[in-house]
């Protein structure tokens, strides 16, 4: 079975930030569980999500290995662990909406950076109006990285394929609004990571630009991490 060290690091800092946003009752969509931690620990600490963890089909087995292990039980109240689906988002099928949330960690550096729009375009597409689109992860900002740990990690994955990299903030922000969505918050996290959200319709605009968790500082920021 899958494990990740980063994600056992990462979850509860993730949850703690995810139960802020996560409208409840709300279908989540989960793009690329890899491991699917994050699907088992955030459904057992957030009540009422129901939960759909995805991923390629070349480990979604490994995933679905989890969900049976750990994801039956013990769930917060009124959470369901769904069993995986097959999704890479370039080539779909993209499971039908609306959701109420579409959550992704530690994708959008690893997919090639052809893959990103497909990413947002199908996340804004499976949202119902007002739903969130979370990314969490390292991302830069106007093409500087925020933290030389950011830049390492950037330089590591391109030398082991250059189709990888870091991507920017900026840059998701423009592919989200050119879907239709609004940045609603940039919340720092630890190890110089980020949970950029948007949300779908426009409801950053409706909530204006001092929606909560704008570019808030995260005690717990600091050292670098090692990342799966
Ligand atoms: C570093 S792992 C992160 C896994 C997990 N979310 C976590 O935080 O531990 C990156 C994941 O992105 C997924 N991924 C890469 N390209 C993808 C694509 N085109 N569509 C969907 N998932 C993709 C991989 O299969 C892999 O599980």
């Amino acid at each position: 079975m899958l494990f990740s060290e980063a994600c056992e690091r990462n979850k509860q800092p993730i949850a703690a930030e995810l139960a802020r946003w996560l409208p409840r009752p709300a279908r989540v969509l989960e793009i690329g569980s890899g491991s699917g931690q994050h699907a088992v620990h955030l459904t057992r600490q957030i009540s009422q999500l129901r939960w759909q963890p995805s991923e390629r089909a070349e480990q979604c087995l490994d995933l679905q290995q989890r969900i049976d292990r750990e994801g039956r039980s013990p769930l917060a109240a009124g959470s369901q662990l769904a069993d995986a689906i097959t999704l890479d988002v370039c080539a779909g099928p993209w499971p039908a909406g609306p959701y109420g949330a579409v959550f992704t960690a530690n994708t959008a550096h690893i997919m090639p950076a052809s893959a990103v729009p497909h990413l947002v375009a199908g996340a804004a597409a499976v949202l119902a109006p007002g739903g969130l689109l979370l990314l969490y992860g390292p991302f830069s900002d106007g093409g500087q990285h925020t933290a030389p740990s950011n830049a390492a990690f950037d330089a590591h994955l391109r030398s082991i394929d250059p189709a990888m990299g870091v991507r920017d903030a900026d840059w998701i922000t423009a592919l989200a609004e050119k879907q239709g969505m609004g940045a609603l918050a940039d919340v720092a996290m630890p190890a110089n990571n980020r949970l950029l959200v948007f949300a779908a319709g426009g409801e950053a605009g409706r909530l204006g630009a001092g929606a909560v968790g704008l570019n808030a500082p995260h005690p717990g920021n600091g050292p670098p991490d090692s990342r799966c």
